[in-house]
């Protein structure tokens, strides 16, 4: 059985970040994929660690860093997310998007990160990835989304909660009963695209890249499915 989380739907508002980038409207590709930039890390199975929102907190970290530094995406440290910026008393994310990554001065590499001793080691490694503050997307707009995903991989909270989603092998995914506020998951939105008249995300998973479209799903884009634009954040770095 996967871990899956529990919170509840916050309010996001707009921030001037935001507002400059609708101003901005942009020609846009009919397919873009960050993958193809070499941002994107290899995909992650959650395991042990368990959150799914600490992967989607070091693969924004690791993403944003790599298009500013114009480098290829090295793994960040999942664990120090989950030492670092979970509630120790019940184990679960604290819900502020990357702000907890400002506080520690950014996040370390994978392999520099001094794991298993159940507390915030932040002091065993040198932070590489540092960024300013959280960009928050509107609940529901996935044009703002299309927008932003063009500076940086999106991090969202979705519902995973049928067993069409954990099933899923291939395909555009779109399940009616999905929910668009009961959200259980956290992934992170890498592009978007049209197959067949269908427009969808592209999004990469924590459960191994055995699942779905080698670790990745592509999902309906327009309809809000699974709540996939409800609750969604990006990294910030000024
Ligand atoms: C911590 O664990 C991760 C994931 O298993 C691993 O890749 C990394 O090398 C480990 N870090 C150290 C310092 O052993
Ligand atoms: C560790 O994180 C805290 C905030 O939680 C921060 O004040 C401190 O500077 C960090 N230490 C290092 C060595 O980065």
């Amino acid at each position: 059985m996967r871990t899956l989380i529990r919170f509840s739907l916050a309010v996001f508002l707009f921030d001037s970040f935001n507002c400059a980038i609708l101003q901005h409207a942009q020609t846009r590709p009919d397919r873009f994929d960050w993958r193809d930039y070499g941002v994107i890390t290899p995909v992650s199975d959650q395991g042990m660690i368990g959150d799914p929102v600490d992967f989607v907190i070091a693969e924004g970290i690791e993403s944003l860093f790599a298009i500013q530094t114009k480098t290829k995406a090295i793994p960040l440290s999942k664990q120090e997310v989950a030492d670092c910026c979970d509630d120790p008393s019940t184990h679960q994310p604290l819900y502020k998007g990357f702000d907890c990554i400002v506080a520690l001065g950014g996040l370390c590499v994978d392999y520099s990160y001094k794991n298993g001793t159940g507390t915030c080691n932040n002091g065993s490694c040198t932070p590489v990835g540092k960024i300013t503050g959280t960009g928050y997307i509107p609940a529901g707009r996935e044009d703002f989304m299309l927008k932003v995903i063009h500076l940086t991989p999106i991090a969202v909270f979705i519902d995973a909660g049928q067993s069409s989603f954990e099933m899923y092998t291939s395909g555009i995914y779109s399940d009616p009963s999905c929910s668009s506020t009961q959200l259980d998951h956290a992934v992170q939105i890498v592009g978007y695209g049209t197959e067949a008249g269908v427009d969808y995300w592209t999004v990469k998973n924590s459960w191994g890249p055995t699942w779905g479209e080698q670790g990745y799903m592509r999902i309906v884009r327009g309809k809000n499915m699974c709540g996939i634009a409800s609750m969604a954040f990006y990294p910030l770095n000024k």
